[in-house]
Formats: C-alpha cells, structure tokens, sequence
C-alpha cells in the first residue's frame, strides 16, 4: 500500500518530558514525518536525561527547543510563537510531575510556558502519560487527569503492560503506532460523535467437517476499514468479524464469529440499541445441511461425496425488518451490472442505502471503487471513479451515512 500522508500539512509541537518512554518519542517522530506532519520537537531538562536533542533533531529535521531562553528566536518568544504556528501540542511522554504542572497552570519551563500561552480554540492539547502504575493509579494524579480533561487537553491512553521498572500494570506510554492512529482520528470530522454502530465484516466460514469448509474471498478490509472510520468519527463503534486476520482498529469492541448463523447470533442482541448498521460482511450464502463430526475421508471411496446444502439466514434483512431498525447499510460485491443488482438489493431488503462494488477487482486489495445507491439516486465514489484505498473511502461514506441518517429522521 502507498504511504498514507493522513497529517499531510498538519505543525505538530512534540513535547518530551522525562520518562523512559522517551525511546518511543524517537519512533512516533519518524511515523509523524512519515505521516507528512512536520514536527517542532520541545524538551524539558528531565528528558534530556533519556534522550538527546541531536537525536530528536536528526528525525524532527528541525532543530529542537529545550530552553524559554533561546536566543534563536528573533524576538526571544519561543513559548509564543511555537504554539501560534502548531495545529496541535502533544506530550509524549508526559510524567506525572509535567501533569501536574499543567493542572497547575505553572510555566517555568518552555513546554509548560507554551502549553499555557497555547490559543486553546486554534492549538489542541494532548497528553500522553507514562509512568509506574502507582503513580498512575494515585489519587492525585487521577485527581490531575480529571482536572486536565475538564481543561480541554486530551489523554491518549496510557496502555497496559509490562514497565520499566519491572511491574506490570496502567501506565506504560501507548507505542507509537497507537499515538499516530489516535492522532490521526483526532484530526477526523466528527459525524457520528456519541452514535453507535454496528459493523459486520469478513466472510463467514461453514463448515462441512472438522478441517473442511466454505468461504469466500472476502478479505475483510473494507469492514475493518470503515469500523476505523467510524471510530474516527466519534462513534461507539462494535465489529463482528469473519475469520481474517487482521489488527482490531483502536477504540473498536470486536466480536470474532466463524459461521453466518453465529454473526446473527451476535448481530441480534445488539441490533435494536444501534444507531447505524453496516454490512460488509460476504455471508455464504448456503451452509452444509449436516456437520460431518469426523474428516471426511476420500480412502477406499470410488465417487466423490455430495452435500446437501441449505440456505443461511440473512443478517442484513433480518436487522432491516426489526420494529426499529437502525439506519441500514448493505454492500453488494458483483462481477457485472453493478447499478442494477445493486437497486434490486436496495429493494428486496428494505435498506436505504446500499454501495456497490466489483467484487473480484477488491477481494483482498488495499483499494476500492464504490458505487453508492439510494431509492432516489446513484453516484460513484470516488466521483471519477478511479480506485482509491479503502480507508479513504470509508471516510467519505461515513460522511455520507452520517448526512443521510439524520435527513431520514421524522
Ligand atoms: O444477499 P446478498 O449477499 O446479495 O446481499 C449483500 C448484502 O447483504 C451485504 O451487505 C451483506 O453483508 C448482507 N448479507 C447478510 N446476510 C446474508 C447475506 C448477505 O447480512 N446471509
């Protein structure tokens, strides 16, 4: 896949307090840059015990700022002017000490200076802790998150694991990976803040004896990525998944399933007290009437067996029909007359949208072309209809989703 330039045009300030979690800073530059960000790195006294400027430098590009002092700066502003150009301050790590000191309000040190000089409305705050568990866990530094989120700043994460101190436990700073993934949703329009939504993705797998079954092609990308658009979004977002193989997007609750009649089964409890759901799933269509308990064996066997097949449930018609459904979502996967098949879809389910696509040029792919079908009209997405990745699109048909429940609404 080509490299994604999610924070392309996007200032961030990267301050770095003092935590072994510092190592990480030095990654998550790399993945901010890679990203297309451009980064102004901003260290206090106790960082420089773990890492040094040269190295946040030499992967920043940009020489970094460890003193309110800096003579660099034309008019001796640096707090001011840092904070003016950024689209956004993160501390990573931040200690519970720096934590403190910004509930405080106190600057006398040039992070602390420009996080409070930050034009709140223009310049977010996020934080990302890293310390031992009971320092964690403390009264006073919970009192300190609490008053921090009541301020407006943000808390990105901390993750759960192994520290360098040897326990184990809250703490540990979220990987850089995870602090870029938050970074990059926190940029992300919210369309769907506080909604919940309910994704089903991947295939489904039936199977006809111990270590034998049927599938499909379905890799589950396109599921798992509008789960993540959906994330980004700001929905409580739920995802059944087929068997893939694939990383859970973050902030997502996932429900691995094998079978069609077990991705009902975990739909339908569910169903009535979502507000969107959305059906990727490819579900097979017809499941072996009866489970073979042993492996089938070809040995001494002159034809081949025969399966009586018979057919599964339909989730997607099934939640659809519910007395109040949520606003319904279906994905036809074709190989010709895409419009058509798509509408037909539209009507024989009762859904009022539903997006096309040529199965077999996506199964598996990184991309995507959509058709996006509604009783009233069709578009392609992108518009000019040239695949785009799958991520992109689940963006823009979260939009979409997004626009159309809320005109649906009596
Ligand atoms: O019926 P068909 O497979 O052509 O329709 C595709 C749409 O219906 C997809 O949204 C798919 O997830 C959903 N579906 C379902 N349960 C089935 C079959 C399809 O939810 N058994």
């Amino acid at each position: 896949m080509s490299e994604r330039l999610d924070l392309h045009g996007k200032h961030i300030v990267l301050g770095l307090t003092g935590g072994v979690a510092c190592y990480k800073s030095a990654e998550f530059v790399r993945l901010l840059t890679k990203a297309g960000a451009t980064v102004q790195v901003v260290m206090t006294e106790a960082a420089q015990a773990f890492i040094t400027p040269v190295t946040m430098q030499a992967l920043s590009g940009l020489p970094v700022v460890t003193s309110q002092w800096d003579a660099r700066e034309p008019n001796n502003m640096a707090h001011i002017n840092l904070s003016r150009e950024a689209d956004a301050i993160v501390v990573a790590p931040a200690s519970a000490d720096f934590m403190a000191k910004l509930v405080q309000g106190r600057a006398d040190d040039v992070l602390s200076l420009l996080c409070l000089a930050r034009p709140r409305a223009a310049c977010p705050l996020l934080v990302a802790p890293a310390m031992n568990r009971e320092m964690w866990s403390h009264p006073a530094t919970q009192r300190n998150v609490t008053a921090l989120e009541q301020d407006g700043a943000m808390i990105l994460g901390p993750g759960v694991g192994d520290q360098a101190c040897g326990e184990v436990g809250d703490g540990r700073m979220l990987e850089p990976a995870e602090l870029l993934e938050d970074l990059i949703a926190f940029f992300q329009p919210k369309s769907l803040q506080w909604l919940r939504v309910l994704i089903t993705a991947g295939p489904t797998f039936e199977p006809i004896d111990p270590v034998r079954g049927i599938t499909n092609h379905s890799s589950g990308k396109m599921g798992f990525a509008l789960a993540r658009a959906a994330a980004e979004a700001g929905a409580q977002v739920t995802l059944i998944a087929g068997p893939v193989h694939l990383p859970t997007p973050r902030g997502v609750q996932r429900v691995d399933v094998m079978t069609a009649q077990q991705m009902l089964d975990a739909v339908l409890p569910l169903a009535t007290s979502q507000d969107v759901f959305i059906a990727t799933a490819a579900v097979a269509d017809w499941r072996p009437a009866t489970l073979s308990q042993h492996k089938i064996k070809k040995e001494g066997k002159k034809v081949a067996p025969t399966f009586e097949l018979t057919e599964n449930p339909d989730i997607l018609a099934a939640v659809a029909s519910l007395p109040k459904p949520p606003y319904c979502v279906g994905f036809a996967a074709e190989s010709e007359n895409l419009l058509e098949h798509a509408r037909a879809k539209l009507l024989r389910k009762q859904i009022p949208l539903i997006i096309g696509n040529l199965g077999p040029s996506t199964f598996g792919r990184d991309d995507n072309a959509l058709l996006v079908v509604d009783a009233q009209a069709h578009h392609a997405l992108p518009a000019d209809g040239a695949p785009t990745d799958k991520l992109t699109l689940a963006r823009a048909l979260m939009q979409e989703i997004a626009t159309r429940r809320q005109a649906s609404k009596p």
